[in-house]
């Protein structure tokens, strides 16, 4: 009899990378006809959340205010240095975005920037020349500053068909290059961050939750829209979704408690559930007629939607989260990059300034919980662990970087060889340090490769092999099986 021996190994086919995103890492705001984004408009500082979450806004620099992304870590110019450190750890995916705003400077033009088309086709072929396959996010954070000022971002149903004719002259343009797309970045965040994520600022006279369910339901649309433009201009184009993720726990086993942390899970899987079924589920039909909204389907949007779902289901993952139904209660805050968690006390906090805490096992219980509920091919593309790091002679010792992600490797591997999850890669955040989301600055370092600029933009730029990046090429060359 043959008996079929189980496998304890990652998939040969499995993609090892990492992953970056224009409006972190590019500058060269203003080169080659490139026009603003609502990123560039997002300075350092204590405006930066409050910006950032849509109640205050920035549409004009000032003087006195310092923007990050003019710098970002020079991606524009070092991308051919940058790729082959890349390939010299070996990888085999690379995620990065797209700037919009480069291909398109005000979002409404009638003809694309070739010079912005240009760039990210010679960025493909040099990943092609290592054998890297490139990942494209379509919109990371990410906006034409044009459409954020004339129709409030994504709230305005015409930032959808200018989204839907740049995605089409990518698509087309970047046929046979790329063939793995993700739609929008982190789709739920903007649920929080609604200038940040949609460029949407917030009208305090209007309900918050009708304005951002608005660009949601454009967001969601136009999502559909890249997975019929990508299938029909290629087969081979696979597309996913991208959510930002992390299992929630209850504080206790109260069933107020449990109820709490399976309505916020679902806050984050009614995205996924749109993308992946084609249509809103009951539950959030049912909480949009308690809440006075009407869906604004338009046109054939509820056909684009039923019949162009997504191919596999990508997220982010830094830590899980914890919820307490009960207010008199107290229970301390932790640090999470984009949604508010209470700490946890079964956790410890990562070795870092902003006391993130970690949770390798929470990414084990999250891969489960997306392939139970919709056995799709799954992608984890972002993971990590921002730090301090120290350049000294030429090198980084960062150890606390190496052991966040040895361990949730370690639960990739249970997920897939234990649990039977699809797990078809990992690109871990920042693979080279680029400047922060949450705080637009360059000390909170994620990367392999270390950048040689600080907060303000001041440095050579030059490129530094950490610890972590001879450690991460050993990992990728043992196809998961050194983990050291
Ligand atoms: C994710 C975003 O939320 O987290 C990235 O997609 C971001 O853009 C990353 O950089 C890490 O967060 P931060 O705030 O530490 O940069």
């Amino acid at each position: 009899m043959n008996q079929k021996v189980a496998s304890y190994q990652f998939p040969e086919t499995f993609l090892w990378g990492g992953a970056i995103a224009a409006n972190q890492s590019e500058g060269a705001f203003n080169k080659d006809g490139r026009g603003l984004g609502n990123i560039d408009l997002i300075p350092q500082g204590a405006h930066r959340w409050p910006i950032m979450m849509g109640e205050l806004d920035s549409l004009e620099f000032k003087e006195e205010c310092h923007y990050p992304s003019r710098h970002g870590i020079d991606f524009y110019n070092r991308y051919k240095e940058d790729i082959a450190l890349l390939a010299e750890m070996g990888f085999k995916v690379f995620r990065m975005s797209i700037s919009w705003s480069r291909i398109f400077p005000n979002g409404d033009d009638d003809m694309p920037n070739e010079a912005g088309i240009h760039f990210y086709e010679n960025v493909f072929k040099e990943c092609r020349k290592y054998g890297i396959e490139p990942l494209v996010t379509i919109s990371h954070y990410d906006i034409p500053l044009n459409l954020v000022k004339k129709y409030n971002g994504w709230e305005g149903r015409e930032t959808l068909l200018c989204f839907k004719k740049y995605v089409s002259v990518i698509l087309k343009r970047y046929k046979g290059l790329v063939n793995y797309w993700l739609t929008l970045n982190e789709i739920n965040a903007i649920t929080h961050l609604a200038f940040l994520a949609g460029g949407v600022v917030l009208d305090k006279k209007k309900d918050k939750n009708i304005q951002i369910y608005k660009a949601i339901h454009h967001q969601l649309v136009g999502c559909a829209w890249v997975a019929k433009i990508a299938h029909e201009i290629d087969y081979e184009n696979k597309v996913g979704c991208m959510i930002a993720a992390g299992v929630t726990y209850p504080y206790r086993c109260a069933p107020e408690d449990i109820w709490l942390a399976y309505e916020t899970d679902r806050e984050k899987f009614f995205f996924s559930d749109v993308m992946v079924h084609g249509k809103y589920p009951e539950y959030k039909i049912k909480e949009f007629e308690r809440n006075g909204f009407t869906i604004p389907f338009k046109e054939n949007d509820k056909e684009i939607l039923l019949e162009n779902t997504i191919d596999f289901i990508s997220f982010s993952y830094y830590s899980s989260r914890l919820v307490c139904a009960d207010s008199d209660i107290i229970v301390e805050q932790a640090k999470g990059n984009v949604f508010p968690t209470l700490k946890n006390p079964y956790l410890k906090e990562k070795d870092s300034a902003w006391k993130h805490q970690m949770d390798a096992q929470g990414l084990r219980t999250t891969l489960n919980m997306f392939y139970d509920r919709y056995q799709k091919p799954l992608f984890i593309v972002e993971n990590g662990v921002g730090g301090i790091d120290t350049l000294e002679n030429g090198e980084v010792h960062d150890e606390y970087h190496i052991h966040y992600m040895r361990e949730h490797i370690k639960a990739m591997k249970n997920a897939i060889t234990i649990d039977g999850v699809d797990l078809m890669g990992y690109t871990p955040w920042g693979c080279i340090d680029l400047v922060s989301a949450s705080t637009g600055q360059m000390k909170k370092r994620y990367g392999f490769i270390y950048v040689d600029v600080d907060d303000f933009g001041k440095g050579t730029y030059n490129r530094y092999r950490k610890d972590s990046f001879y450690w991460y090429k050993n990992v990728i060359d043992s196809n998961g099986e050194i983990l050291g």
